[in-house]
């Protein structure tokens, strides 16, 4: 048995959504599941305590932030990313592919690899295919993502044409790096951004390379909705139905019902913590900007129909209050909010694809949430 398998447990038979569940060396998630992202080893606000309390059964990091800071060298002495931050479920590191390409302006990519800037300090770094392996080794997560090229949206056919085909070949070396490990899974991404004959050549050629699992890449990177979904589409046929499959950077609550139906297992974003941050909350109503001035005197919870902590406890006004002030509780309770949001919207789809009426549920659900009528 591999490290990390998918064990399908049932087809919604009215949306064809999955349900199932993804087994690794630190335990199972149930999917379709959304995993909060602790970029710097932190899913930023929150203690893992907390993210066990809202049930969290997955995080995300990332090889590139931590290959920066405080690098992979210090976290392999103290035991790999689970001990160092004292999180003993499962952890998915993204490649550091898409970061290169997000946050440094001065890259130069060639089949080799990817040479850049250090956003932090300007030190002139090398990323590869066999580099970026190793510091998922180093880190110790149980899901590792193969090193890729997100292309910018959009990006001419020739430009992505190339892009997959390197993007397919660095796949093959990632693989040849991690060959021998059996306590990690390598995940290979499928790129080819709108193109329905480049995404199909990209998951033809990474199916042929048989990873235990494969993400879609290169969306939600500026694309309108419909050029999502239809991707989706387009891609899953292409993909194995008994591996997961993860579509990344995705977390807002119509992309993550909108992906379920189209048979999507993983997603991930920045997005509950991000806005949180800002003090945006997501709500059964939509999202609600708690400093506004319409909420100075509303004694109500961020949602009505929430029981998390936050919502249990703490009143639009008070958290408003908080908010207003800069103090960290305030960020802390809407980011609490916002990732028990989303992982209970997941449970509330799970339990819609187990009673084959996912259809139904994502009616009900924008009938109140209020927006991406179809
Ligand atoms: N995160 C969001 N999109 C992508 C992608 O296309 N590749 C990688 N490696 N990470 C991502
Ligand atoms: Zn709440």
């Amino acid at each position: 048995m591999t490290a990390v398998y998918y064990e399908h447990i049932k087809t919604c038979k009215q949306s064809g959504a999955r349900l199932g569940k993804v087994h690794t060396p630190h335990g199972s998630f149930d999917t379709p599941m959304f995993m909060p992202v602790g970029t710097l080893a932190t899913v930023k606000m929150m203690s893992p305590d907390e993210l066990k309390e809202m049930d969290a059964q997955i995080i995300l990091s990332n090889t590139y932030h931590l290959w920066l800071r405080p690098g992979e060298d210090l976290i392999r002495e103290a035991g790999g990313l689970h001990s160092f931050m004292n999180w003993d479920r499962p952890i998915l590191t993204d490649s550091g592919g898409f970061q290169v390409f997000s946050l440094s302006k001065l890259r130069d990519i060639d089949e080799e690899g990817v040479r850049f800037r250090n956003h932090i300090s300007g030190e002139k770094l090398f990323l590869s295919p066999e580099k970026a392996m190793q510091i998922q080794h180093a880190l110790g997560s149980d899901i590792m993502m193969a090193f890729d090229e997100c292309p910018p949206y959009p990006a001419e056919y020739k430009y992505m044409k190339d892009s997959v085909e390197r993007t397919s070949r660095w796949a093959e070396r990632c693989l040849r790096e991690h060959e021998g490990n059996t306590t990690q899974g390598l995940f290979g991404i499928v790129q080819g951004g709108e193109y329905k004959d480049l995404r199909r050549q990209s998951a033809e050629d990474l199916v042929s390379m048989d990873f235990p699992g494969y993400a879609i890449g290169g969306l939600s990177v500026g694309e309108p909705k419909h050029v999502m979904n239809k991707v989706l589409e387009e891609t899953m046929p292409h993909l194995p139905d008994n591996k997961p499959r993860y579509l990344m950077g995705v977390g807002s609550a119509d992309a993550l019902i909108d992906g379920a139906i189209r048979g999507v297992d993983m997603f991930d974003c920045v997005l509950p913590t991000r806005i949180g941050r800002n003090g945006t909350c997501m709500t059964s109503e939509g999202r609600k900007v708690i400093r506004n001035a319409e909420f100075a005197r509303d004694f109500r919870p961020i949602d009505e129909k929430c029981d998390c902590y936050a919502c249990k406890n703490y009143s639009r006004a008070y958290i408003r209050h908080l908010v207003k002030s800069k103090e960290a509780f305030g960020f802390r309770l809407t980011s609490y909010h916002n990732l028990y949001f989303l992982l209970n919207l997941m449970v509330n789809v799970r339990e819609a694809i187990k009673e084959d009426r996912l259809l139904d549920f994502k009616e009900e659900f924008f009938e109140q949430y209020g927006f991406n009528r179809p």
